[in-house]
């Protein structure tokens, strides 16, 4: 574990250490994030994917890091006034000021919605991320959402951390949904490029 968080260390966060920006304290402080991350970038590269939505957003982490890789990300998530409540582990809902903040930049767009009301208008994306409410329904929800943007894949966080996550996920694979998994980190993925 050691030798392998080194490996993406160095592979992924040297520009960030020479630069010490809030984005390596987190990872430091939080070092179980760093096989989702490397898992997160393999995907980029393993389907070639330009374009991401990302379905929650938080602070811009994920995002941020994605953004590494010359992705364009479009976020959707809700901030405090909304009317839709949240509030999950560490994260407490605020202002949008909060949201997006270690990923802005040309290249990241945020839109504050619901994801449970959100109309594609015929946006394709090559890749959906979705790490929003981790309950069923919503997971449920947010990957019916996923699938209309016509992804090339879709990626889930928390798979195994998350009862509501596991159990849509293993739901799909009951279907048949090609669902992979990375060892030993949280996130799996559907190749939906030939469905
Ligand atoms: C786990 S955090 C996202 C973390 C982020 N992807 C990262 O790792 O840097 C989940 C986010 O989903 C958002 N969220 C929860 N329910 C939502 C909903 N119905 N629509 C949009 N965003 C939602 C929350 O506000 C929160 O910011």
């Amino acid at each position: 574990m050691q030798t392998k968080n080194r490996i993406i260390q160095e592979k992924y966060y040297a520009e960030e250490k020479s630069k010490d920006c809030l984005y390596l304290t987190h990872r430091e402080k939080w070092n179980w994030m760093y096989q989702d991350h490397e898992a997160l970038l393999d995907i980029i590269d393993k389907f070639n994917v330009k374009t991401i939505l990302e379905l929650g957003t938080w602070q811009g982490f994920t995002a941020g890091l994605m953004l590494k890789k010359g992705v364009k990300i479009k976020a959707i998530d809700i901030c405090a006034g909304m009317g839709v409540v949240y509030s999950h582990g560490s994260h407490k809902q605020t202002d949008k000021d909060n949201y997006g903040k270690y990923a802005r930049g040309p290249n990241y767009e945020l839109e504050f919605h619901d994801t449970r009301t959100y109309e594609p208008n015929g946006q394709e994306f090559d890749m959906v991320f979705i790490d929003a409410n981790h309950d069923y329904e919503f997971v449920k929800a947010d990957t019916e959402l996923a699938r209309k943007f016509n992804p090339k894949v879709i990626a889930w966080h928390d798979y195994g951390s998350e009862p509501g996550v596991g159990k849509y996920i293993d739901e799909l694979k009951k279907e048949g949904k090609e669902i992979i998994g990375f060892d030993q980190s949280l996130i799996v993925y559907e190749n939906t490029d030939n469905n």
